[in-house]
């Protein structure tokens, strides 16, 4: 699967504001990571992006992230008792560069604007904070995924920096 590079640039956006919150809505806690677990196994289920993992599989990269210098201030979830039906949560790179390393949404929840309003308020904060940029790697054929990213105004760039 080729993942390509995207990137929106951010300097000189203005912040307009908050963003009417849905209910549920808030940044995630590394004791949300059983239930982004299952988020990520269920999201990514059957997708194109799908490779057979399994709920350890899972567990692993959710894990992972907590440990990766995640930006949880500017990383959301929608909460609904304990399960999580949608999540955008970015990390920063080590050359500073904020990234979107994971969005998802239950199967159920899905094509109902909830990954867009996370990713537009992550976007929003980005700013307010003064960041430059924003980049992620979308895998090609991606459809939805391509599409939340195009209209939330990243471009498909050639990656010249490290990933
Ligand atoms: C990508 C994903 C997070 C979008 O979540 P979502 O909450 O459904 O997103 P939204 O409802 O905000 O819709 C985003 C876009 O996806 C489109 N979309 C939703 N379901 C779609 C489908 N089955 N086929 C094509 N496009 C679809 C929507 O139409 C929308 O595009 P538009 O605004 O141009 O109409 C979700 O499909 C998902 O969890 N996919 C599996 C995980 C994944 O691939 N993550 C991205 C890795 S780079």
């Amino acid at each position: 699967m080729q993942k390509r590079f995207y990137r929106k640039h951010l300097a000189g956006s203005f912040d307009s504001g908050p963003r009417v919150h849905r209910p549920g809505v808030r940044p995630p806690a590394p004791s949300d990571s059983p239930a982004l677990a299952q988020l990520m196994l269920d999201g990514y289920r059957g997708t194109i992006d799908y490779e057979g993992e399994e709920l350890e599989d899972a567990v692993e990269a959710v894990y992972d992230y907590f440990d990766s210098n995640p930006m949880l201030d500017h990383s959301y979830i929608l909460a609904a008792g304990d399960r999580v039906r949608s999540a955008v949560l970015l990390m920063r790179r080590s050359s500073g560069e904020p990234m979107v390393s994971y969005v998802m949404t239950a199967p159920k929840a899905k094509g109902q604007g909830l990954a867009a309003d996370l990713l537009e308020l992550s976007l929003a904060g980005l700013v307010a904070a003064g960041e430059s940029s924003v980049c992620a790697y979308i895998t090609d054929g991606n459809t939805p995924s391509e599409r939340l990213f195009k209209r939330a105004g990243f471009v498909e760039v050639t990656e010249h920096s490290e990933s």
